[in-house]
This record gives C-alpha cells, sequence and structure tokens, in this order.
C-alpha cells in the first residue's frame, strides 16, 4: 500500500522594513493578484495555506509582520517557535536594505533561545525588482550568502521569483524538520565561501582603507603586504566566482597602494 506521509503543520512569518511589499508577495503567492495601493498592515496579519511538498501535506501558518517601528510590541510576541522568514528588501530603497541586520537583532532579542536563529531557514527577497534599483543584485546575494541564507529576486506586481521561493522554504523548512529541526547548511552550493563573501562586503562599505585590509591604524609595510596577500589569494578574480570579487579586487589594490605611500 501506498503510505501517503504524515501531514505537518509549519510556521513562517515575514519580516522587513514597512512598505517593502511584504503583504503583497504573500498576496501574490496566495491569491495570485497584486494590489497598486498600499494598504498598511496593522500588527500582524494571520493566513493558512495548504500545500503538498515532496508527497507530504503542508499546513502553512503565515503570520506576515507590520513593517512600522509602531507596531513592535505586537510583533514581538509571534516570533518564538518559528521556522522560517521570508526577509524582504524594497531594491528601490537601500535603506530597507541597510535595516536587514536591525531586523535580524529584533528577532533574535524576542525568540526567547538566540540560538535557535540557526535553525530557522532565511529567505532574503530582493523585492520590486519591475522598478529602477538603488539596490545591486551582487550585494544582495553577498549579504545572504555571508549569512548563509537563500536569496531571491521578486517581483509582487509581476510575480517574477515569488513561487520559487515559496516552494524552496517550504522544501528547506520540511528538510530542517526532517533533520531534527537542524537547518540544513547552504555553503556547499554556492561554489564560494562565506569568507570570500564576507571580504568582498567589507571591501565595499569600509570607510577608510585600514579597515579595507582588516588593518588597525598605524600598520606597518610588512602587516599591509601580509593582509593584501591574505586578501588578494581570496578575491583575485581568476580564482573567486563570487559576485562582485572583480569590484573588491580593484579596490584592494588601490587600498594597498595608497597605505604603502604613507608607510614607514
Ligand atoms: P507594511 O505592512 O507597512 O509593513 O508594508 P508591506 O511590506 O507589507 O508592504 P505592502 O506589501 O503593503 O506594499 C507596499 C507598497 O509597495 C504597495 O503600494 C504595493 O503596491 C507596492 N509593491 C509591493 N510589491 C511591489 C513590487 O514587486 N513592485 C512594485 N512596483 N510595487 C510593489
Ligand atoms: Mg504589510
Amino acid at each position: 500500500m501506498n503510505k501517503k506521509k504524515q501531514s505537518i503543520r509549519i510556521k513562517i512569518i515575514s519580516m522587513g522594513n514597512t512598505e517593502v511589499g511584504k503583504s503583497c508577495i504573500i498576496k501574490r503567492y496566495c491569491e495570485k493578484r497584486f494590489v497598486h495601493k498600499y494598504l498598511a498592515t496593522i500588527g500582524i496579519d494571520y493566513g493558512v495555506t495548504k500545500v503538498s511538498v515532496n508527497d507530504r501535506d503542508v499546513k502553512v501558518n503565515i503570520f506576515d509582520m507590520a513593517g512600522h517601528p509602531i507596531f513592535y510590541e505586537v510583533r514581538n510576541e509571534f516570533y518564538r517557535d518559528t521556522q522560517g522568514v521570508v526577509l524582504v528588501y524594497d531594491v528601490t530603497n537601500r535603506a530597507s536594505f541597510e535595516a536587514l541586520e536591525s531586523w535580524l537583532s529584533e528577532m533574535k532579542a524576542e525568540i526567547g533561545n538566540p540560538s535557535d536563529m540557526d535553525n530557522i531557514v532565511f529567505i532574503v527577497c530582493a523585492n520590486k525588482t519591475d522598478q529602477k534599483r538603488q539596490v545591486e543584485e551582487s550585494d544582495g546575494r553577498l549579504w545572504a550568502d555571508a549569512k548563509g541564507f537563500h536569496y531571491f529576486e521578486t517581483s509582487a506586481q509581476t510575480g517574477e521569483g515569488v513561487n520559487e521561493m515559496f516552494q524552496t522554504m517550504f522544501e528547506s523548512v520540511l528538510a530542517a524538520v526532517e533533520n531534527g529541526g537542524k537547518r540544513q547548511p547552504l555553503g556547499t552550493q554556492l561554489g564560494y565561501t562565506r569568507e570570500q563573501a564576507e571580504a568582498i562586503q567589507r571591501l565595499k562599505a569600509a570607510r577608510d582603507n585600514h579597515e579595507r585590509l582588516g588593518l588597525t591604524n598605524g600598520a606597518s609595510k610588512d602587516e599591509i603586504n601580509k593582509a593584501f596577500r591574505r586578501l588578494s589569494v581570496l578575491l583575485h578574480p581568476d580564482k573567486s566566482v563570487a559576485p562582485g570579487s572583480e569590484e573588491a579586487f580593484k579596490i584592494l589594490v588601490a587600498a594597498r597602494t595608497a597605505l604603502l605611500k604613507g608607510s614607514r
């Protein structure tokens, strides 16, 4: 007899700044439609959808969070027992990308046991790709990769990426459940290491040349060259397939040249 696997219930939340499109992404998936007019979520919206994943019935509880700071008190009760997070930013709004870290901090502070964060499936959605960007794909992808999170480009308006994103979410949460509640590491699928992703991010975001090379002010010629060699092995475009390697390598070379000019 072909015995169907037991059905299961999972909890997914949406997270990210106000107006980035969290509710629209969920609406696009559940109702296959898009609404132009902005209707702010007040506190939390709750919905249930049933899907079938790998021959298993899955009842998905979706908690759609309001992004506005005034709803912090309402949101903080809903972080516990979350298995998957749709972490959204708006590619037309850099501040919403820069806010992703603070969303993780808020969740971590409210979740009860902070180490639970390691077993939650996070999917970063770079949303509104149908519009003119302020945040490049390579920036978003690197941020996600450095954290070990999935990354999808989505448009709730056209539907791009939305079904694929949710499918990956359900499969990944199910895989974690079947693995005793432990999230499967993503690193092996990338073709480059988290160390490379982090180095590129630092080179692009740093405020001065010392910071770019991971050095303190007043570093000697020797230290500068050592740091340069270590980073150039990581980032040389012939060796690294990580997005942004070429640009980061140029920044690295310019930083070393400038630092050596000023060093003893
Ligand atoms: P809060 O509930 O306040 O946290 O906001 P939210 O993140 O749920 O945003 P919502 O889904 O309500 O969308 C905000 C606005 O962005 C609405 O006017 C949407 O029509 C618009 N919007 C959402 N997704 C897209 C998209 O992919 N493309 C475009 N062009 N507009 C979008
Ligand atoms: Mg909303």
